[in-house]
């Protein structure tokens, strides 16, 4: 491998343009290829973002040589189909969250990366933001005693036209698939294991989709994670981590997280405070450079079967609200 990385990035939307910004910062990655399903929106992407290859299907991506990983933006409800065509071509894959639409594609996508042999990620941002980093430490120095709760929202106030992804259930869409992963991620992240029960309520709104809901988890020895998310609200979407000796609250956590404090006995004690290098997308690209550059499958920040338990826990929260998805039909066919 070259000293560079070289990216491919597949489609061509909205993360996809703010993906090509971040490693515009990235002095190891190079941008070699875009892929669309169509031309004309392959060749002014490359032209805004300097790539020398656009490409009119993704398949003529995944087959380039000269691409050794490619950034999958495109909607949850294709994350699969897509990563697998990368994959089986020997790239490395950082896909969009959330990674599948289930548990049982996520299961199919991990085995196929591990059978390749090639690197895979789910961009979960949050992971690899070195502010959020430190206070994952301060949790495993017990600065604030044992965890006992985590709450968290993660809130958009969309205007969606009609067919956009983040409601449409032939997309993937949905708060839980959409926004909802987040905070059930952050929880996953803090307790460091999965939950022994899970349920949530939701709004099924005209579309027929999750346009905003809550989920609780408990985990083995009690500890409760409460957690909201929405997609036509606005909301302060901000963390707690409560512990038996203080708690720490991290402002913004979802969007631009630059700062957490820790508090005891009510007192704000300790302040971090670190701004974001461009958008937030840079660290985890970051992030996979540092593992392919070092011949890491995975990384440790995101591993791939806490992917897979994150998509369980999603599939047990929207069981009983009867949305089901076209992937999880043809999954029991
Ligand atoms: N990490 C973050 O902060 C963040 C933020 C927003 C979204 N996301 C995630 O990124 C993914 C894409 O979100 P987005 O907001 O960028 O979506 P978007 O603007 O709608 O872009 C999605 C792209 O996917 C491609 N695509 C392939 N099949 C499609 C279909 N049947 N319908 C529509 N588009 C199709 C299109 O590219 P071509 O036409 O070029 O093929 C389209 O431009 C989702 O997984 C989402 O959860 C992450």
């Amino acid at each position: 491998m070259n000293k560079e990385i070289r990216w491919g990035i597949l489609s061509t939307g909205h993360i996809s343009n703010k993906f090509a910004e971040a490693l515009k910062i990235l002095p190891e990655a190079e941008l070699r290829a875009v892929a669309s399903r169509s031309m004309g929106k392959a060749e002014e992407f490359a032209d805004k973002h300097h790539v020398s290859k656009a490409y009119a299907s993704y398949q003529e991506l995944a087959n380039d040589p000269e691409v050794d990983v490619v950034y999958i933006g495109t909607p949850h409800a294709f994350h699969l189909e897509n990563a697998v065509m990368c994959m089986r071509k020997g790239k490395s894959v950082l896909c969009e969250k959330a990674l599948t639409i289930n548990a049982a594609e996520a299961r199919e996508m991990v085995r196929i990366a591990r059978e390749e042999n090639v690197f895979l990620m789910e961009a979960m941002i949050p992971r690899h933001i070195p502010l959020l980093k430190r206070v994952v430490q301060w949790v495993k120095e017990g600065r604030i005693g044992e965890v006992r709760m985590v709450k968290a929202t993660r809130c958009a106030r969309g205007e969606f036209a009609p067919g956009a992804r983040h409601l449409e259930p032939e997309l993937g869409g949905g708060s839980l698939l959409d926004v909802g992963v987040y905070v059930i991620s952050f929880a996953s992240q803090i307790f460091g294991k999965p939950p022994v029960e899970a349920v949530g309520l939701a709004h099924i709104g005209e579309i027929g989709s999750d346009e905003q809901g809550a989920a609780v988890l408990k985990y083995d020895k009690g500890e409760i994670a409460d957690l909201s998310f929405a997609l036509r609200t606005e909301a302060v979407n901000e963390a707690y981590i409560h512990g038996t000796e203080g708690y720490i609250k991290i402002p913004d956590l979802f969007a631009v997280p630059t700062k957490a404090c820790l508090f005891k006995n009510k007192k704000e004690m300790e302040v971090l405070e670190e701004p974001i290098i461009g958008n937030a997308l840079y660290y985890e690209a970051e992030e996979v450079i540092r593992c392919m550059k070092k011949g890491l499958k995975e990384s440790p920040f995101m591993p791939m079967d806490e992917s897979i338990e994150i998509m369980e826990v999603m599939d047990r929260i929207r069981k009983p609200w009867g949305l089901v998805y076209p992937n999880d039909v043809k999954e029991t066919e």
